[in-house]
């Protein structure tokens, strides 16, 4: 019997060790690893300059508290805000990263409205969760935080319930959870200007599209836009457990000493991984990442929009999502691919999701597809649960 609560779904595999962008189970199976442990180990799982960051970290001291002076931490924030006039808080995860967005944009503005968008996707805890749109998630767990408007996602009706009334705007310039799903540039800039004119903070949740994913730093740097707040988590530091909120300067009055905080906030593990991971986030690097997702998704558009099964194929960077229509499920498909080696993620309208660490080279991305294709194209009957 186990001892922890059933809240998450898991396959029966268990991985033991990590390679670059392989994963060996405790049977000695290997396999081609499509998911990043859900976009975060995008350097992989033995990424040298990572590694030894956090062992000399560890060799040193590992936990010290926010009382302190923290160099790592300036570091971190210096690479993370370079060139722009934001400040950062650290804390320890995707959902917190939002939580702090929305004290922030609400004690700044004094206004308490916050608009999020339909499909989106924000985190499981109150703040975080009530500016969500995924009833599943949500059954059972209200009341939640009161003054959260939902808006449609890439639907100009969206822009006249942004008023002066509103304190702040949330959402995500691809939605990762909703099912890959592309903002639409134009609508994501009336958006800005909306907010622009009626006086509300932008929050851009990059948590999931950030720190390189879509072959930017962030992915709203491709749509033109200038959010006042940022957050980030997931590859912030390749997998040890990290958040940050990035925000203008002039916000700084409404998140003085004692305002916010976090005990484990910006730990030195997670600081020296962070660093490892920035350094390597070259302009080079960056471009690489975006010219072979490019060539994947084209690839896969070729190869497998043809496929009854497949009702839509589209992503950025390596972050792709492929929908498939009713008559076969993700999960199943998933399976699947898992019995051939191959590790993927699902996520919302019945999508595959492909996060492969962004390591992975051009090559192997390519000999997924006749893998994917074969089991798109399978008999699921024989797929047990
Ligand atoms: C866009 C987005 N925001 C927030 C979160 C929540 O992050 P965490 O699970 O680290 O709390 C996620 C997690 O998937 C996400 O994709």
């Amino acid at each position: 019997m186990s001892h922890l609560f059933p809240t998450y779904h898991r396959y029966p595999i268990e991985i033991d060790t990590g390679q670059d962008w392989q994963l060996t189970d405790n049977h000695g199976q290997t396999y081609l690893d499509f998911t990043s442990g859900i976009g975060v180990c995008n350097f992989g799982y033995h990424n040298a300059l990572i590694q030894a960051n956090v062992q000399s970290q560890l060799n040193k001291v590992w936990h010290t508290s926010n009382l302190y002076q923290n160099q790592l931490q300036e570091i971190v924030a210096n690479s993370l805000t370079a060139g722009t006039d934001k400040l950062t808080f650290f804390c320890n995860s995707g959902t917190e990263a939002n939580e702090a967005a929305i004290k922030l944009a609400r004690k700044y503005t004094g206004k308490s409205q916050i608009i999020a968008f339909t499909n989106g996707f924000h985190g499981r805890t109150y703040g975080a969760l009530s500016v969500t749109d995924n009833p599943p998630i949500k059954t059972g767990f209200g009341p939640f935080v009161p003054n959260m408007t939902f808006a449609p996602y890439n639907d100009s009706t969206a822009l006249p319930l942004i008023t002066s009334e509103t304190a702040a705007v949330i959402l995500e310039v691809i939605q990762g959870e909703g099912g890959v799903i592309l903002g639409n540039r134009s609508w994501l800039q009336q958006v800005q200007t909306q907010c622009q004119t009626t006086d509300t903070l932008l929050i851009i949740d990059e948590v999931q599209t950030g720190m390189g994913r879509t072959g930017h730093l962030f992915a709203y740097q491709q749509f033109d836009l200038d959010p006042d707040i940022i957050t980030l988590a997931k590859a912030l530091a390749n997998g040890i457990p990290v958040g940050a909120m990035l925000g203008r300067a002039q916000f700084q009055s409404a998140f003085g000493p004692g305002s916010h905080g976090s005990t484990f906030g910006g730990n030195l593990l997670a600081m020296a991984a962070a660093e490892g991971v920035l350094a390597q986030l070259t302009p080079d690097f960056l471009k690489q990442v975006h010219l072979k997702g490019q060539h994947f998704l084209a690839a896969l558009q070729t190869q497998l929009a043809s496929l009854s099964t497949v009702t839509k194929i589209q992503g950025m960077g390596l972050m792709i999502g492929i929908q498939l229509s009713e008559t076969v499920m993700a999960d199943i498909v998933v399976r699947r691919l898992q019995q051939q080696g191959l590790l993927t993620l699902t996520a919302k309208h019945n999508t595959l999701r492909l996060l492969p660490p962004l390591i992975t080279p051009e090559a192997v991305l390519m000999d997924s597809i006749p893998i994917i294709k074969a089991s798109l194209e399978a008999q699921y009957e024989s797929v047990t649960g």
